[in-house]
């Protein structure tokens, strides 16, 4: 082989960083054959130089310090595997950009509320700035918007981008047991942070829904413009009404085109039991795109994880030797803008709603009342168990309303004498 090396500085040796290298070490071969060239890692950086990686540091260059690896001259391209939005994993791929090196970044965060600049960074110094490992891990959907699909009009995607969420949501249905107790369990296995906040509350999701729009309407990544909510209020009493009416509760994040913008939005949803994304379970995610040529297409896999995450971040270092360049968000840079935004409010679709009620004459004839005052007209209601005086759950299913007049209704029925908790909504999604 006679095309020099890609030589490579990787920062971060957690789960990321040594699946990188271990995938380099292990298919070494295969990968010089494919990209024409040899994939070289020649420095690492994380911060206790001692701790046993379960993979060989020999041969590499040690920096305690990851912004050496910006300033080596010997280094072509820093793939930054720390995290967090701010700080020196920021710092490093700005330095890395200004000093003429390729960025890998598996940094969501990162990319959610930076994402534009850098881009413009990298494009202003010529280099490539690559991502796939940030969103659904294995799954190659950043190369399938900007390659695959890139004939495309995109008309929406919406997906399960966080595998924790889908954990804690599989486990409540399956074994029956509420969130909380879940939650717990599934930090005792690792699969949920000590804080779990970034994943069970939405802001996981939102980061990689903020990436995935950018790079399928090709604008700015824009954060702000995603509406959160998460998984917390969720109970096990709204799964199981979900399953008798036919559908199942996921957390999706959703990137719609419509009439007045791109609907950006992350939030429990109830989807038909016979969509191929209910049937996604576990820490597994699925991501739907549908473009006005190609129609629905639909990935799945395992969205984090030490292998899944190197094989995104190994194909990304492989495009970069082959010397495939392709705009960080599909258009270029100097192009992007921040995309229009639809706000939630006028998003307009069905929903379903749990009411806890004291069983009594009259308080639901006032219910049915505040909801004809809004407009909003009922498709089915349930009640089960029956004990005067006892509070009952009330489950209705609702034809397509606007956001803003079904917040108004459940405002108002709240005040209700007999509605003993806030009403719980949870969006029903057909994807039609
Ligand atoms: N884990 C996943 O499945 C997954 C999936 C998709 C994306 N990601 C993203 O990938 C990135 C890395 O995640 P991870 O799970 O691999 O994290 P991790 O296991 O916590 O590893 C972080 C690494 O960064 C090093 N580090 C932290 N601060 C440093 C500093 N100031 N200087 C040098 N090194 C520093 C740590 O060093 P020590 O080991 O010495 O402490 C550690 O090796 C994050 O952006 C994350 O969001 C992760």
């Amino acid at each position: 082989m006679t095309a020099s090396p890609l030589r490579i500085g990787i920062a971060g040796l957690g789960t990321v960083g040594a699946g990188t290298l271990k995938v380099l070490r292990a298919h070494a071969d295969l990968l010089a054959l494919r990209a024409g060239r040899e994939l070289k890692p020649v420095a690492v950086s994380a911060r206790a130089r001692g701790k046993n990686r379960g993979v060989s540091l020999d041969g590499l260059r040690w920096c305690d310090d990851p912004l050496q690896l910006a300033a080596d001259p010997e280094i072509d391209v820093v793939a930054e595997l720390i995290g967090g939005s701010d700080g020196i994993a920021r710092g490093l791929c700005e330095l890395a950009l200004r000093n003429g090196k390729h960025v890998v970044t598996a940094n969501k965060a990162l990319l959610a509320h930076h994402g534009a600049a850098l881009a413009r960074a990298a494009e202003t110094a010529g280099r490539a700035l690559a991502f796939e490992a940030a969103v659904a891990g294995g799954i190659p959907i950043i190369k399938a918007l900007r390659e695959g699909l890139a004939a495309n009009r995109i008309t929406q995607l919406y997906g399960i981008l966080n595998g924790t969420c889908n954990y804690i949501l599989t486990q409540m249905r399956t074994e029956g047991r509420e969130f909380s107790a879940v939650l717990a369990e599934a930090q005792k296995l690792g699969y949920a942070e000590a804080d779990p906040s970034f994943d069970v509350d939405g802001i996981d999701a939102g980061h990689k829904l903020a990436i995935l729009a950018a790079s399928a309407f090709g604008g700015e990544v824009d954060f702000g413009a995603v509406s959160l909510e998460g998984i917390r209020h969720v109970t096990l009493a709204d799964i199981r009404f979900a399953e008798e009416l036919g559908y199942r509760i996921k957390l999706l994040g959703i990137a719609r085109r419509t009439e007045l913008g791109i609907e950006q939005r992350v939030h429990p949803c109830m989807v038909p039991l016979a969509a191929p994304i209910a049937s996604v379970d576990g820490v597994y995610n699925a991501v739907v795109v549908e473009g006005d040529s190609v129609g629905t297409t639909v990935f799945e896999g395992r969205g984090a994880g030490e292998g899944p995450t190197a094989s995104a971040v190994v194909a990304d270092l492989l495009d970069i030797a082959r010397g495939h360049k392709i705009p960080a968000f599909g258009v270029p840079a100097a192009r992007l803008a921040k995309l229009p935004r639809a706000p939630l409010a006028k998003r307009k679709g069905p929903c379903y709603v749990r009411l806890m009620v004291v069983d009594r004459p009259g308080i639901f004839a006032a219910v049915a009342a505040s909801l004809r005052d809004h407009q909003i007209s009922m498709e089915s209601v349930l009640q089960r168990g029956r004990a005067p005086d006892a509070v009952v759950p009330v489950v209705m299913t609702l034809h397509e309303a606007t956001e803003a007049a079904l917040q108004q209704a459940l405002a108002e029925i709240a005040r209700h004498d007999g509605i003993v908790e806030p009403p719980r909504m949870i969006r029903i999604e057909t994807f039609a």
